[in-house]
């Protein structure tokens, strides 16, 4: 073995594991997979045998002893905080899927810690690296959308409710579909908007139909009795510049999409909507509505993910995706939660 090899060691290696990060790794030149950790001991054997032949750890401290170049995590929301620190006080750079904590408390606690420590760490958001939200980025850094003053954002589904634990259980997701879903909208919009600093939140958060049968779940059934989480979330937000933003979050509800995960901004030069990427605008009274393509046709946003991150840890380079914007993302989320907790607005500090 070649000693420029680049050694991951995975924490978590369930649905996304399995579905996305150990494909993608092994979709890179020059990588091995070294050791995989999990607490289930079917998804351990699965995910060790998909990556060829790992070694297996049931406790992921025992993991963080081997010589790696960088690990990967992959466990449920709740259990992303304790295996982020463990990683960053063992010294590696960390990749952890999304939401990278479910408060700001946490976001700030583990970023401060690789920020001391040197180390990268970069939220799991794939949905920056996709054809089109890369298209709508370079379109609004070039001055077409110009200032922002509305953005819609989306994250709604008609049945498409995630039936393991880890998303039900409130112990272990610490949210429902806001964080789950609307993490990934919101943090594509906050993204192209540049991060204004959210100063207000009002939101809601409801189990409409979680808790009985109304709607059959897509993906099968779910322990109603668990089910401690949203299933319905929206909130409204302004911004420190006068920007206000609506977020729509659900996993069940009645409406003709299987899913909508868009968002669509108001610029005072131009708007634009994701993911579609169509553009709308006015030059000389003539309305310039178009539809935008990136160069570089990207099959798979979470394998163009974890190639950036390779890319910053092998050449040292900032997190393609930093804490400092992830701490915005989630505050908001948070402070939906807590309005609907208080019954009122909340400010941002
Ligand atoms: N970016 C995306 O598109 C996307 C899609 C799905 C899930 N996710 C995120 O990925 C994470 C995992 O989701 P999933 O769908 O793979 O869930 P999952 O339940 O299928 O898998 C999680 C795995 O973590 C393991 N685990 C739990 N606690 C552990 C611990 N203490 N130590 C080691 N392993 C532990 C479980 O046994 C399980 O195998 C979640 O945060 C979720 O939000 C992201």
């Amino acid at each position: 073995m070649s000693k420029n090899r680049f050694r991951v060691g995975i924490i978590g290696t369930g649905g996304i594991a399995q579905a996305v990060h150990i494909p993608g790794w092994k979709a890179q030149p020059d990588v091995d997979i070294v050791a995989v950790a999990d607490i289930d001991r079917e998804a351990l054997r699965k995910g060790a045998e998909m990556a060829g032949g790992a070694q297996t750890f049931t406790d992921y401290n025992d993991l963080l002893k081997l010589k790696l170049d960088a690990i990967d995590i992959c466990v449920p929301n709740r259990v992303h905080t304790p295996a982020v620190l463990a990683a960053l006080t063992a010294g590696f750079d960390v990749i952890c899927e999304k939401p990278l904590a479910v408060s700001t408390a946490e976001v700030r606690q583990m970023g401060r810690l690789a920020d001391k420590k040197r180390k990268i760490l970069m939220t799991g958001q794939n949905s920056r690296f996709r054809s089109e939200t890369l298209a709508i980025k370079a379109w609004a850094d070039a001055g077409n959308l110009g200032e922002v003053y509305h953005a819609r954002v989306r994250a709604m589904r008609r049945a498409w409710l995630p039936c393991r634990p880890g998303f039900i259980d409130h112990k272990q997701a610490g949210g429902g579909p806001c964080m789950d879903i609307g993490v990934h909208a919101l943090d594509a919009a906050l993204w192209v908007m540049g991060f204004p600093k959210p100063v207000r939140v009002s939101g809601t958060s409801k189990v409409n139909f979680a808790k009985g049968r109304k709607i059959p779940g897509m993906w099968g059934e779910w322990d109603r009795k668990m089910y401690s989480v949203e299933d319905f979330a929206a909130g409204y937000v302004t911004f420190e510049n006068g920007a206000t933003l609506t977020l729509e979050a659900a996993w069940l509800g009645h409406q003709n999409e299987v899913e909508d995960v868009s968002f669509q901004l108001f610029g005072i030069e131009g708007g634009v909507k994701w993911p579609s990427a169509e553009t709308a605008g006015v030059t000389a009274g003539v309305f310039t509505d178009g539809k935008l393509t990136f160069p570089r046709r990207i099959e798979s946003s979470h394998f163009e993910e974890l190639a950036l991150f390779r890319d910053a840890v092998e050449n040292r380079k900032p997190s393609p995706v930093p804490w400092t914007e992830t701490v915005s993302v989630i505050a908001i989320l948070e402070a939906i939660y807590r309005s609907q907790a208080v019954g009122r607005e909340i400010r941002l500090k």
